[in-house]
């Protein structure tokens, strides 16, 4: 099956490629190279360097490739950002997902997953939210998450494309971005292994449901390639375990260590003031998947942590 992956240069989309490779499938990838790199594509995969913003050119795309799939990765996806440049947020989180909606309807394509955020949508939660919990979005990356949702779902029910919303916890793994303001576990590793400090916001009392990258590639891979009876049906990809940010730090700090042994000194972790803003918990329930498609977790958080680690360090290391 041939399939678009928007956004397939970042962190995600570059391993649902992979997975899509290893499944037998051709992906081809939209991405503008905003944070995503080229580098993160394997060899061969073809690459249309196209800002999503753009419907001519993302139509052209469509017309060549005449995909019968798209996933949808392609976002902004800094929920600060978003609070400060709504409009920017907006514009690629909704316009964007629009003019790729038109162009996979007008090429007839058959199955349209679009990634969401379960983090954004149900808000506090302190036991795993279903999918049924009350989307509360706050934020204006939240808010685009939840209309996106509402898009697909306007496209799935009008059109004969069926439409999946997949809604991470928080993803982790290699080749996150440590530039950005998500994504706690890149930005802890980066910086401990570059000597530099790590600072735990707050009490550090902040429950997140960390789920592993390939487990949310291969969730794509069932949304993409599995039946559904439904137009449209969204899904929750996570673990529904929860884990505070001091023990996730203390975990990376002590992987770090091991891994760096005698040769280098890791800085201790250190403490600032809490963020204004941020959850206490958020965990989801991904008993959905599991019965439609008989997904779950299979990485076991430490050994996530410790590839996670292997990864950052690999990369701070010259011929590592
Ligand atoms: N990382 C998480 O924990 C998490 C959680 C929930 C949802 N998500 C969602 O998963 C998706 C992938 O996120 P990620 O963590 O891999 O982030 P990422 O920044 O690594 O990936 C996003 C990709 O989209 C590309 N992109 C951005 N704007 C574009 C545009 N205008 N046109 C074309 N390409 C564009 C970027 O270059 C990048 O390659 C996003 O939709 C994000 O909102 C991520």
């Amino acid at each position: 099956m041939r399939v678009i992956v928007t956004g397939g240069a970042g962190f995600i989309g570059s391993h649902i490629v992979e997975r899509l490779l290893s499944a037998g499938h051709e992906p081809v990838v939209i991405d503008n190279l905003s944070t995503g790199q080229r580098s993160n594509l394997p060899a061969g995969v073809r690459l249309y360097e196209v800002d999503v913003r753009q419907p001519d050119a993302v139509q052209q795309v469509f017309e060549e490739v005449r995909p019968q799939a798209v996933s949808h990765q392609a976002a902004q996806m800094s929920v600060s950002l978003s609070v400060r440049e709504p409009y920017f947020d907006a514009e690629v989180n909704v316009m964007g997902l629009l003019s790729v909606l038109r162009a996979a309807d007008r090429a007839g394509v058959e199955r349209f997953v679009f990634a969401s955020s379960g983090g954004v949508l149900y808000g506090d939660v302190f036991a795993p939210a279903a999918e049924t919990h009350p989307a509360d979005p706050v934020s204006p990356y939240g808010i685009s998450k939840w209309v996106g949702e509402r898009y697909v779902q306007f496209y799935a029910t009008n059109t004969a494309m069926q439409g999946l919303a997949l809604r991470y916890s928080n993803v982790y793994g290699p080749r996150q971005n440590p530039h950005g303001e998500a994504g706690v576990v890149a930005i802890f590793c980066q910086r401990l292994l570059r000597g530099e400090t790590a600072t735990i916001n707050g009490d550090g009392r902040y429950v997140r449901d960390y789920v592993y990258v390939t487990d949310v590639a291969e969730a794509n891979l069932n949304a993409l390639t599995k039946p559904t009876l439904e137009p449209f049906r969204p899904y929750n990809v996570g673990t529904g375990r929860g884990v505070d940010t001091n023990q996730i730090a203390a975990a990376i700090y002590e992987e770090c260590v091991r891994r760096v042994g005698a040769s280098r000194r890791i800085p201790e972790l250190l403490r600032g003031p809490a963020r204004a803003g941020d959850l206490r918990s958020n965990l989801i329930d991904a008993s959905r998947a599991n019965q439609d498609w008989g997904w779950q977790p299979q990485m076991p958080f430490e050994q996530g942590l410790q590839q996670t680690v292997g990864w950052f360090h690999a990369q701070a290391t010259p011929h590592g």
